[in-house]
């Protein structure tokens, strides 16, 4: 049965927008780089402005030298977390899709950002085991938001690329659709989703819990995962 509605606004969607309205002012940046988004035609599945706010206070909180974002689409999220970090924090960010690559890169110029963020074009897959084959320094925030079906995958190469006391958020841990951990088997992004769930619940080298998170115009619960390594 649909769930009773308050007015023609679900409950779920009045707590989002009030959390956005007083506890989630879009910095500059950010804004500059969800016009841009919008105005080119790019999906909207970027994080809503309270995740954008949640990760950028995590950001805070570890005030990472180096911060590695999987899955970049227009620099939203990379910008909501590049206004937290200190000048000599370096960003990499991870993207397949060389027009999303290009108009980050814009949006990123825009906000005067070009010196600390580097746009990767690429699998992210094969960036990160790259990464890894170079022996380049660890990373001390890792933000997963790529193709959900790779997500176990990303979390073990992530780790890899961490160092102890490493910060791993990933977005969107609740699936869309089906029933809360049991997905239908032929959905094959919420099957990738909740195994990489039992991952990070199991992981030895892992302290993590899942923050719901309030998305999407019609207010769904989700959640992000926060997994610190050991
Ligand atoms: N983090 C962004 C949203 C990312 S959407 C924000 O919140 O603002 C997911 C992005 O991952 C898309 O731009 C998509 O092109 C990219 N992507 C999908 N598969 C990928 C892959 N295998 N490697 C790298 N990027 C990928
Ligand atoms: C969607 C939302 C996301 O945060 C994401 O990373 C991918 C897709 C969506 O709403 O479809
Ligand atoms: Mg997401």
């Amino acid at each position: 049965m649909e769930a009773i509605m308050i007015g023609s606004q679900s409950r779920n969607s009045q707590v989002k927008d009030y959390i956005c309205h007083h506890f989630a002012a879009e910095p500059y940046s950010a804004r500059l780089a969800r016009e841009g988004s919008d105005a080119k035609g790019l999906k909207n599945i970027h994080v809503p402005e309270n995740v954008g706010k949640m990760i950028q206070l995590l950001t805070q909180l570890k005030a990472p030298k180096r911060l590695l974002e999987v899955g970049t689409l227009g620099a939203y999220s990379t910008l909501w977390m590049a206004e937290a970090v200190d000048p000599e924090c370096k960003l990499i960010t991870l993207e397949a899709d060389e027009a999303h690559a290009a108009i980050a890169r814009d949006h990123i110029e825009r906000a005067g950002f070009t010196d600390q963020i580097e746009v990767r074009l690429g699998f992210a897959e094969s960036s990160m085991r790259a990464m890894i084959a170079t022996n380049e320094p660890p990373f001390d925030l890792i933000f997963i938001d790529a193709d959900k079906e790779n997500y176990p995958l990303y979390l073990e190469l992530a780790i890899q690329l961490s160092q102890s006391g490493t910060l791993i958020l990933c977005d969107n841990m609740i699936p869309k659709h089906g029933e809360i951990g049991a997905p239908d088997p032929s959905d094959l992004e919420a099957v990738a989703i909740y195994s990489c769930n039992q991952q990070l619940a199991h992981h030895p080298r892992l302290d993590v819990t899942l923050f719901p998170t309030i998305v999407g115009d019609k207010g769904r619960l989700d959640a992000l995962g926060v997994a610190l390594v050991k």
